[in-house]
């Protein structure tokens, strides 16, 4: 607002200060061409004239009572020798030889006088007094300068009280200006100090199309994503908390199950060599689950932490298909199901880890296996487009519709019942569907309670460029 006001002043006060200068010049210009005028018209009435006579003097009254302006004659001696009316008192005087030098050489001369007889300062025009070549003295005009002094006056007022006025409407404008301006602005600072408190929804109203409205949308889009990143920061941590609760949980319920056995049978209760060796049997399943859960643990930590090195080349599904069958035919046979797999048609190579396929695959067709008894596993394989397709199909126990996005999750089991036969720790389709993304492949699943799953994994198939492009 200070800085507004100085220009405005500043500016007026420059304007006003050069209108006065250039109108004083100009009045005073004006006047003293008028003056010059006037004198060479009373210069040529009074022609005939070459000395004072009664005439003259008459002539030089009665123009003296035509024009605004004093008349006086004088003589070559500088002496004033007619005045017009109530002039009398100067006749007489003598006037300056500096002002007769000019005059009795011919020229004009312009000076601002002092008179003592009067206060203002009068401004004088002398032109020579001649006829026919001769000069027989000077004829001096003059007036006050006050008409011009009161017009510029006049005119400085004006500056002044429209430099009182102006700054009345600036003060207003600036005021409005500066409140529009710093309203907003006071509102971002509240909402900033609000943010920095943690309050992140919080958001400034303010819409309108100008450089603070520009500045609270940004603002605002800066809130938002402080807000999405807090919100993301406090699922990671939940997810975080949740994970070590579900290990610790995991943890200890095969730790407790073993202590209990190994107590019973260190104190002795235990006679019975069958019970004796059912309880071994049972401890030895735990230490095979705590491996089992440790070894899942550390590849689901890896994955997530990136460590995970993968060894992509052409790898042919095939082979991998009929190894991981061969290993898991004694599960099979356990449950008593069946495994058809139909891989015999020529099939292009895919680009992988041949180590995580076999991973994957061990993984899918091994809960097939688990969730299914005295049914069939498909293994079957299929290219659509660029991939190539896994399809394992079993006839098992399958998935509620509600649960089919969760299965993914880590530590996600449908239920524990289900899993009597073969427990796991929940970790194996959270691993899977990482170690699918790393490949750049995908998996779904597609189940109906009670008739049977069917898992499809796709694997980019083979091709020079996509292995040493990507
Ligand atoms: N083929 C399947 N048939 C039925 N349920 C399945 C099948 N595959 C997975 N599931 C369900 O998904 C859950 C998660 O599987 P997974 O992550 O491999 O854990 P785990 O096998 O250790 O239980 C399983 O507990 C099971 O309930
Ligand atoms: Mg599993």
């Amino acid at each position: 607002m200070i800085s507004f006001l100085t220009i405005f002043i500043l500016g007026i006060g420059l304007i006003g200060l050069q209108i006065s200068i250039s109108t004083t010049d100009y009045l005073t210009t004006q006047q003293r061409h008028d003056m010059l005028r006037q004198a060479r018209n009373i210069n040529s009435s009074i022609i005939e004239n070459s000395e004072v006579t009664s005439e003259l003097l008459q002539t030089i009254e009665k123009l003296g009572s035509f024009s605004s302006y004093n008349i006086w004659l004088i003589d070559t001696g500088g002496r004033i020798v007619a005045a017009s009316t109530m002039q009398d008192e100067f006749v007489g005087e003598i006037m300056s030889d500096s002002l007769m030098e000019d005059l009795l050489n011919g020229r004009n001369s312009i000076q601002i006088m002092e008179i003592d007889e009067e206060e203002r300062p009068m401004l004088s025009v002398a032109v020579p007094w001649t006829s026919e070549g001769i000069i027989h003295g000077g004829i001096i005009l003059h007036s006050p300068i006050a008409g011009i002094k009161s017009t510029v006056r006049n005119i400085r007022e004006i500056v002044l009280w429209s430099i009182l006025g102006g700054l009345l409407i600036v003060s207003i404008l600036v005021s409005y200006l500066s409140w529009t301006i710093s309203k907003p602005l006071r509102k971002v600072e509240e909402a900033a100090n609000e943010i920095a408190l943690g309050n992140y929804s919080k958001r400034v109203n303010h819409h309108l199309p100008d450089e603070v409205g520009a500045l609270v949308q940004s603002f605002n889009r800066m809130a938002a994503k402080l807000n999405e990143i807090e919100k993301q920061r406090d699922s990671t941590e939940q997810r975080r908390k949740d994970f070590i609760a579900n290990i610790s949980h995991e943890l200890r319920t095969p730790l407790t199950a073993m202590k209990g056995f190994l107590e019973v049978l260190q104190e002795g209760f235990v006679k019975d060599p069958k019970l004796q060796q059912k309880y071994y049997n049972i401890m030895f399943r735990e230490t095979e689950y705590l491996n089992q859960l440790v070894d899942d643990l550390m590849d689901l930590i890896k994955l997530e932490q990136k460590e995970i090195s993968m060894h992509l080349k052409k790898v042919d599904i095939a082979e991998i298909i009929k190894v991981v069958s061969l290993q898991l035919n004694p599960t099979f046979i356990k449950r008593n199901n069946k495994l058809q797999s139909f891989t015999l048609e020529p099939l292009p190579y895919i680009i992988g880890d041949s180590l995580r396929i076999e991973q994957i695959l061990t993984n899918i067709i091994h809960n097939a296996n688990k969730f299914t008894s005295n049914g069939t596993i498909t293994v079957k394989t299929k290219v659509q487009n660029d991939c190539l397709c896994v399809i394992v199909t079993d006839t098992g126990i399958g998935i509620p519709s509600h649960d089919l996005d969760r299965i993914w999750d880590r530590f996600f089991k449908v239920d524990r019942d289900r899993t009597k036969n073969g427990r796991g720790t929940g970790l194996g389709l959270a691993i899977v569907k990482e170690l699918v993304k790393l490949h750049k492949g995908n998996i779904h699943v597609e189940s109906k309670l009670g008739q049977g799953s069917t898992f499809t994994i796709s694997f980019p198939i083979y091709n020079y460029d996509t292995l040493y492009n990507s």
